[in-house]
């Protein structure tokens, strides 16, 4: 299984659950490849708040996602903080770029998910995952919530996807367990998926009509 976690931080709440999906992912069993989009903010904005400043140097050392990250997945987890309601610009630039492989039909059949931060309990959450999921419809994906189908989402509350209130301070264990959990989830569906895939196949191969 290769999985792919593609997230936009600027002040280090949506890279911590990034992280923490990417070690859910590693187990359970997935090569992993933990990507940030580009940065489309100007120097002289990120320098006007230094937590900002502070993560993207932090962060200097994270690859930027390409193209060929989504192609490679199996399973793609997309990270966003909450920008009035809706993913930032910058992953949806990233996004607007995934034209030609929409094309192709290689965004399709792979397993999607997505994490978020607000800085509110009610600011939106919900929302931003959900916006999401309609560009995961458009590429025929598999949408793979982690619902209530495991005892850490009782207690970190939100069945569209792990997500975190950033005013209340860096992400705690509850929230990077569901990062985790939904990571695992979501692989162990993909892995299920492809092992089905590769006996209908074998099937095929050995009795054709
Ligand atoms: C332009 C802008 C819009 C925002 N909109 C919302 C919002 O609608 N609801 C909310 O609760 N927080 C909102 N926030 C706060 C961010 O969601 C919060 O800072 C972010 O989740 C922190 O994640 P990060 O540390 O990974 O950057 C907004 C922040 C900015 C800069």
């Amino acid at each position: 299984m290769n999985a792919a976690i593609i997230y936009y931080s600027a002040t280090g709440s949506v890279h911590a659950l990034a992280r923490a999906a990417a070690d859910g992912a590693a187990a359970a069993g997935a090569e992993v490849r933990l990507r940030k989009v580009r940065e489309l903010a100007t120097q002289e904005m990120i320098d006007s708040r230094p937590a900002w400043a502070e993560h993207v140097a932090n962060t200097s050392d994270v690859a930027e996602a390409e193209l060929d990250d989504l192609a490679w997945a199996d399973v793609v987890l997309f990270g966003t903080p909450t920008r009035f309601g809706n993913p930032t610009s910058q992953l949806r630039a990233f996004i607007e770029t995934t034209g030609p492989l929409w094309q192709q039909g290689t965004l399709a059949g792979k397993v999607y998910s997505a994490f978020t931060a607000s800085n509110t309990a009610h600011g939106g959450q919900e929302s931003t995952l959900l916006t999401l999921a309609n560009t995961f419809y458009h590429w025929g994906g598999i949408i793979v919530p982690p619902g209530y189908t495991d005892p850490i989402q009782a207690r970190a509350g939100n069945p569209y996807g792990a997500s975190h209130v950033a005013g209340d301070g860096p992400p705690g264990e509850v929230a990077l367990e569901a990062a985790r959990y939904q990571a695992r989830r979501a692989v162990e569906t993909a892995s299920v998926l492809k092992a089905g895939r590769v006996a209908q196949q074998s099937e095929a191969l050995a009795s054709p009509r």
